[in-house]
């Protein structure tokens, strides 16, 4: 059934039908087209635009159609433009002719700008749990590991940090993702019902009502504005590539640190794959994945920022094109935020190969140089002479605090037994956790 058949002459084109369709896509709002249906319908009676009896029949055929496709015995198939006619056409089967008083002073351009915001609000709030989730998973494991690791610049062995403090990194970017799309989520908070298809309407409605019941802030202040506004998605998705960005670095390093070269944790078998022709092989296949749909996710922010860019005022077609990004970048958003929790909460960490990499990488050479500093010798001064300290270890396969005071006095004269507490790691590290920034 179409919506708008009546002015026509000729039948629509199979093609055209096919290529306008988006049934397959926005049958997932299905749901906030029902209830949004409900709220109009409700706000109709009280303004007298619907008799009590009419607004009553079309409520128990909008509740028995979500029952319907909610228990499988309503699929959502067929020749339908897309979910509002699909919802719409089956109330008219159901209860006949009052069904048709259901889109009065409605236009589908708020009804699907209305879906799109309840469906976005709902799945928004779910991601936000999910990024609570994953900062569980680190925090526990951050906890549970505050050993000593190398620190990098440019991926070379740099100062001393624990492997609690690195995951707590990823902690503090997760809080920022979670403000953004908790900030999305407020300045989306604005319904957009009642619009109608640019302009308002000519029937005397209740937009506050309406707002209210589907647990907006206010109304939209601009008609215009309001069925043409997709920025609550772009920022969603802002928001997600971001999120994206960092899950994908924090990636990277489980990739890196679960590699021979590493060996500083063990991904669980459960998130790893095997190679069909290596028997020894084990794949961080799940961290891969999470790094390589990155791209997908920063894809849809670019496909909905080039699909609005050129668009006039109000509604234009082109935005039908808004719900396969977005569904997308969700959907890939709340899976890796899925995996990615549950494989940090079930690596193992290597305590003993992280400590032997900080011993390795001269990491307290930054403190020896501050060491000479506090007797007086300039920065640039300590800065070469612990180079050539660093070059004596080289050549004698030695630690800074594995050298005697007496090889130490032989670069630098000014060098005391009390170096060695100076540049002891867990010293080093005390020290960091005074001043707040190791913990
Ligand atoms: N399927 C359409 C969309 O998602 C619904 C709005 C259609 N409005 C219109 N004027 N043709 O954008």
């Amino acid at each position: 059934m179409k919506l708008w058949g009546g002015r026509f002459r000729k039948e629509e084109n199979k093609l055209m039908e096919d290529f306008n369709s988006s049934l397959h896509v926005d049958q997932r709002l299905y749901a906030e087209d029902i209830k949004g249906s409900i709220a109009h319908v409700n706000m109709l009676m009280q303004s007298g635009l619907l008799t009590q009896l009419e607004g009553e029949e079309i409520v128990k055929g909008l509740i028995s159609i979500l029952e319907d496709i909610e228990s499988g015995t309503l699929p959502i198939e067929g020749n339908y433009e897309d979910i509002h006619s699909f919802v719409e056409s089956n109330l008219t089967e159901r209860i006949g002719s009052t069904a048709k008083k259901l889109h009065t002073a409605r236009s589908r351009n708020d009804q699907v700008a209305l879906d799109i915001r309840l469906y976005a609000k709902r799945k928004a709030l779910d991601v936000i749990n999910r990024i609570e989730d994953l900062k569980q998973s680190l925090q526990k494991k951050a906890k549970e590991n505050n050993v000593i690791m190398p620190g990098y610049t440019h991926l070379q062995r740099a100062q001393v940090v624990t492997f609690q403090h690195h995951l707590l990194a990823y902690d503090q970017m997760l809080r920022r993702d979670k403000q953004r799309i908790e900030n999305a989520i407020e300045i989306m908070n604005e319904s957009p019902l009642g619009c109608g298809a640019l302009a308002g309407t000519t029937h005397t409605i209740n937009r506050e009502m309406t707002a209210n019941e589907l647990g907006f802030a206010k109304p939209v202040d601009n008609f215009l504005d309001g069925v043409s506004d997709r920025d609550y998605l772009l920022e969603l998705m802002s928001g997600f590539s971001i999120l994206m960005m960092h899950l994908s670095r924090l990636s990277e390093e489980l990739i890196l640190w679960s590699s021979q070269e590493f060996k500083f944790i063990q991904i669980d078998d459960a998130y790893s794959t095997g190679s069909s022709i290596m028997p020894q092989k084990k794949n961080p296949d799940a961290a891969e994945l999470i790094r390589g749909k990155t791209g997908r996710v920063y894809g849809s922010l670019t496909s909905l920022l080039t699909t609005m860019k050129g668009l006039p005022l109000a509604y234009n077609k082109d935005m039908q094109e808004d719900k396969e990004p977005f569904f997308t970048a969700l959907d890939t958003v709340q899976s890796c935020l899925a995996i990615m929790s549950k494989m940090i909460a079930t690596m193992k960490v290597n305590h003993e190969t992280m400590k032997k990499a900080v011993k390795e990488g001269f990491l307290n050479a930054t403190e020896v140089a501050d060491y000479l500093v506090s007797k007086g010798v300039a920065f640039r001064d300590a800065h070469s002479i612990v180079g050539s300290i660093v070059i004596y270890c080289e050549d004698h396969q030695k630690a800074i605090e594995e050298l005697t005071l007496e090889e130490l006095k032989q670069i630098s004269s000014i060098i005391d037994e009390d170096i060695y507490a100076f540049i002891d790691y867990p010293n080093i590290l005390n020290k960091g956790i005074k001043v707040g920034l190791l913990r």
